[in-house]
C-alpha cells in the first residue's frame, strides 16, 4: 500500500522549448517554488550559446552540468516531482528525443513574440508520436508579441494539436496586466519581479464582477469579457482525459523571468498531470504497481575525469521497487548485476538511494555494460520498446591514422555509440565505418574524446548522404532488387538492420517512386514489430 501512495505521488516530467524561449528560467522558477533552491540564478544555463564558436571547454562544460542537473527532483504539496533536463541544442535533439522516453508528460514553453519555433516543432513531433501529455507556457507576456489568438491557432496548427487556454493575458508588453485564470475564475495581477515569489489574486465571483473594472480599467475588462466569451464558445471545455490522451494542450500565459504565472502553471500541472505510466516491453506491457522491479536505460553519460572510463546510466524506474545493493537481471548481457551506490539526482546534488520508485531515475556507475535502451529486471526477460534512432542529417566516414591503435580506436567508438552520442553505420566492402549525427558539434565530441580518453588517432572525412532510411518491404523481390541496384548506398546499423544512405532529399524521393512496395523509416521505431 505504501508503495503505491510513491508511485501516485510522482511526477516526472520534461521540459521542451526552442533555445532561448525560456527553458532554463521556467525550470529555475519551478525549482524555486519547490523549495529546492532558494534564489534565482542558481540553476547554471545548460546550453552552449549561440554565439560560442563549438569549442571543447564549451562542450566540457555542457557535459559537466548536464549531469549535474539530469535530473531535478523537488516536493511540491503532496508530490515527489522529477524534472528530467533535456539539452536545448538542437546538436544534441537526438538526447533529448530519448529523454522523452523516460517522461510522463512535458510542458512546452513558447516564446510569445517567436511563437512556434523548428526546435519545437520537432520535439513536438516526438511527443505526438508517443501521446505524450503537453501542457503549453506561452512565456515573456512582459514584452510585446503575437496576439493570444493567434498563437492558439499557430500552435493547432503547426504542432496538429487542440489547445485550450486556462488562463488568459490581459494585454502585454507594457500594457501587460496580468492572466485572468479561466480555470478557477480569480485575477492574476502582474507585478515584475525577479527574484521573489509574489502575485497578488483577486478573487472574482464571475466574469461580471465590477471589480474588474476597478481593477484593471474600464477597456481592458470589456475586451477581457469579450474575448473570455470567444473562447468559451470557440473551444471545447477542458477535458482531462484528453489531455492525457495527448489530444489536448491546456495552455497558460505568463513570464517566468519575473516568476508569473508559474504557480498557476504548476498548481494545475500537479492536479492534471499523469503519475507514472507503464510502458511496453517486447512481450508485453509492464505496469507500474506491478511487485517486480523493472526500468530500462535512457541516457548514458561519460564520466568527466578521462583516468577513469566509468560513465553513469540513467535508468528510469517503470515497475516495482529499486533497491541498492540487491540483484537485477541485465536482460541484453543476460547477467546478475546489483549497484552499491545507485544515485538519486535532487536539485543539483547527488546523493546515494536506498530504493527508488517507478517515475523516479537512478544513476548508476557503470564500466561499459549499458547501452542505451538496456532493460533491468528482476528476472524476466523482457526488454522495453521505443527509444528510438533517428535518421542522422551529417555523415563523415571515420578514417584511422594510426593502424597500431585501431583496437582503441574501435572500443572507443563502440563506446561512444553506446552512450547515444552518434549512429555508426558500416558500409562494405571494407568495413568502412559512417558516423552519422543530428549536428555538427558531435563529431568534435567523438574526435576530441576518441583521441583524449582512448589515445586514438583518427580523423573525419566528409561523406555526401543527406539522410538515413531504415528499408523494410513485404515485397522480397523488390527488396533484392533495390539492394542490388544500390548496393553503394547501402550500409548495417549498429543492430544489423540495414540502411539507405541518401545523398540528396531528391533522390530519396526518386527511390520511393521508383520501388513503391519498400518502406523508408526515418525512424527505428518499426523494429517494435519485429521485423527486418
Ligand atoms: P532557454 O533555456 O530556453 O534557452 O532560455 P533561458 O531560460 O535561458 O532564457 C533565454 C532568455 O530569455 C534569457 O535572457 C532570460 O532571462 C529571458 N527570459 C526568460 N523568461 C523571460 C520572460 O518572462 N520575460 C523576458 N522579458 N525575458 C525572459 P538572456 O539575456 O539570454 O540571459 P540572462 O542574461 O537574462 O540570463
Amino acid at each position: 500500500m505504501r508503495d503505491l501512495e510513491q508511485i501516485e505521488k510522482r511526477r516526472t516530467f520534461g521540459i521542451i522549448s526552442h533555445p532561448d524561449a525560456g527553458k532554463t528560467t521556467l525550470t529555475e522558477k519551478l525549482l524555486l517554488f519547490g523549495g529546492a533552491i532558494q534564489t534565482a540564478g542558481a540553476v547554471k544555463n545548460n546550453k552552449i550559446k549561440k554565439t560560442a564558436t563549438s569549442d571543447f571547454m564549451e562542450i566540457e562544460k555542457q557535459r559537466g552540468i548536464s549531469v549535474a542537473t539530469s535530473v531535478m527532483a523537488f516536493q511540491y504539496r503532496d508530490k515527489q516531482i522529477n524534472i528530467l533536463d533535456t539539452p536545448g541544442h538542437k546538436d544534441f535533439a537526438e538526447d533529448t528525443f530519448r529523454t522523452l522516453t523516460a517522461v510522463d508528460s512535458v510542458i512546452l514553453v513558447i516564446d510569445c513574440a517567436n511563437g512556434v519555433e523548428e526546435q519545437t516543432k520537432r520535439l513536438m513531433e516526438v511527443c505526438r508520436m508517443r501521446k505524450t501529455p503537453v501542457i503549453v507556457f506561452v512565456n515573456k507576456m512582459d514584452r510585446d508579441g503575437k496576439e493570444a489568438f493567434d498563437l492558439l491557432d499557430e500552435l493547432e496548427q503547426t504542432l496538429d494539436i487542440h489547445v485550450r487556454p486556462l488562463t488568459w493575458p490581459i494585454g502585454m508588453g507594457d500594457r501587460f496586466q496580468g492572466v485572468y485564470n479561466i480555470y478557477n475564475q480569480s485575477l492574476n495581477l502582474f507585478a515584475a519581479n525577479k527574484t521573489k515569489i509574489a502575485a497578488e489574486v483577486v478573487a472574482v465571483d464571475s466574469l461580471s464582477d465590477t471589480i474588474l473594472d476597478s481593477i484593471i480599467g474600464d477597456a481592458p475588462a470589456k475586451e477581457l469579457r469579450e474575448e473570455i466569451e470567444i473562447i468559451e464558445s470557440v473551444y471545447d471545455p477542458f477535458d482531462r482525459n484528453k489531455y492525457l490522451s495527448g489530444d489536448i494542450a491546456p495552455v497558460f500565459f505568463g513570464s517566468a523571468v519575473n516568476n508569473f504565472g508559474v504557480r498557476e502553471l504548476l498548481d494545475t500541472f500537479c492536479e492534471i498531470s499523469p503519475s507514472p505510466i507503464g510502458r511496453d516491453t517486447d512481450v508485453r506491457r509492464v505496469e507500474p504497481d506491478e511487485n517486480n522491479f523493472s526500468g530500462f536505460v535512457f541516457k548514458i553519460h561519460a564520466n568527466l575525469d578521462p583516468k577513469h572510463r566509468d560513465r553513469i546510466a540513467f535508468l528510469r524506474v517503470v515497475s516495482g521497487k529499486f533497491e541498492r545493493n540487491t540483484f537485477y537481471h541485465h536482460v541484453r548481457l543476460n547477467k546478475k548485476m546489483k549497484f552499491a551506490n545507485p544515485t538519486s539526482f535532487l536539485a543539483q546534488d547527488k546523493s546515494v538511494i536506498d530504493e527508488a520508485y517507478p517515475g523516479d531515475v537512478v544513476g548508476l556507475y557503470d564500466t561499459g555494460n549499458f547501452k542505451i535502451g538496456d532493460t533491468m529486471s528482476s528476472g524476466e526477460i523482457m526488454a522495453y520498446k521505443g527509444i528510438p534512432s533517428f535518421s542522422p542529417e551529417i555523415f563523415q566516414e571515420l578514417e584511422n591514422l594510426d593502424p597500431l591503435k585501431s583496437k582503441q580506436l574501435e572500443k572507443g567508438i563502440r563506446q561512444l555509440i553506446d552512450e547515444g552520442v552518434a549512429q555508426l553505420f558500416i558500409q562494405q566492402p571494407g568495413n568502412r565505418k559512417i558516423v552519422g549525427t543530428v549536428g555538427q558539434l558531435q563529431f568534435e565530441v567523438i574526435n576530441y574524446r576518441l583521441i583524449h580518453e582512448y589515445g586514438a588517432n583518427c580523423r573525419f572525412v566528409h561523406r555526401n548522404f543527406s539522410k538515413a532510411c531504415w528499408i523494410t518491404s513485404e515485397n522480397a523481390e523488390q527488396l533484392a532488387n533495390f539492394k542490388r541496384a544500390k548496393a553503394n548506398y547501402l550500409a548495417t546499423d549498429k543492430d544489423n538492420y540495414t540502411v539507405f544512405l541518401a545523398e540528396t532529399p531528391f533522390l530519396l524521393s526518386m527511390a520511393e517512386q521508383d520501388y513503391p512496395d519498400i518502406v523508408f523509416h526515418t525512424t527505428s521505431e518499426f523494429m517494435l514489430s519485429g521485423n527486418k
